[in-house]
C-alpha cells in the first residue's frame, strides 16, 4: 500500500475515535431523556454544527474503509491488478460516501 493511502487511513482512524465517543454521548442523552424522533430532527434540522459533525464522520468512515478494504481485497484475493485495487476502492468509498451524506441531508435539512 502507499504511503499516501496509509497515512490517511491512520488519520481517518484517529478522526474517527472522537467523533465516536461523541455519537455514543449522544446516543446516550437522547435515549435518557426519552427523545422523540420529532424532538431529535427538532435540533438537527438547519444546525450547521450536527451537519459539519456527521459530514465528516461519514467522509472519514468512507476514506477509511475503503482504503481498509482495498488492502483485504489485495491481502485475500486473488486481484492484483492496482488499476483494479484502486477502482474498486473508489466505487466502495463513493457508494459510502454517498449514502452517508444524504442520510446526513436527511435529518439537516
Ligand atoms: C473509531 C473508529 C475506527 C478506528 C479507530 C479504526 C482504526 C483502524 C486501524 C488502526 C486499522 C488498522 C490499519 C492497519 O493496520 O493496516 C483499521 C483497519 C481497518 N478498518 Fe478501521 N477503524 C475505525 C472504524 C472503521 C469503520 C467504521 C470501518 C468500516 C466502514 C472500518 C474498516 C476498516 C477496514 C476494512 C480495515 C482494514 C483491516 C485489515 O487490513 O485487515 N474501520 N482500522
Amino acid at each position: 500500500m502507499n504511503v499516501r493511502l496509509y497515512v490517511l487511513q491512520r488519520a481517518t482512524a484517529a478522526i474517527m475515535a472522537p467523533l465516536v465517543i461523541g455519537h455514543l454521548i449522544v446516543i446516550f442523552y437522547a435515549t435518557s431523556r426519552g427523545l422523540s424522533a420529532g424532538d431529535i430532527l427538532g435540533r438537527t434540522r438547519g444546525s450547521v454544527g450536527w451537519g459539519l459533525f456527521y459530514g465528516v464522520f461519514v467522509l472519514a468512515v468512507a476514506i477509511h474503509g475503503a482504503i481498509g478494504l482495498r488492502g483485504i481485497l489485495a491481502e485475500w484475493t486473488p486481484l492484483k491488478s492496482k488499476g483494479a485495487l484502486d477502482a474498486l476502492m473508489w466505487l466502495f468509498g463513493l457508494t459510502l460516501a454517498a449514502l452517508g451524506l444524504r442520510a446526513v441531508m436527511a435529518v439537516v435539512l
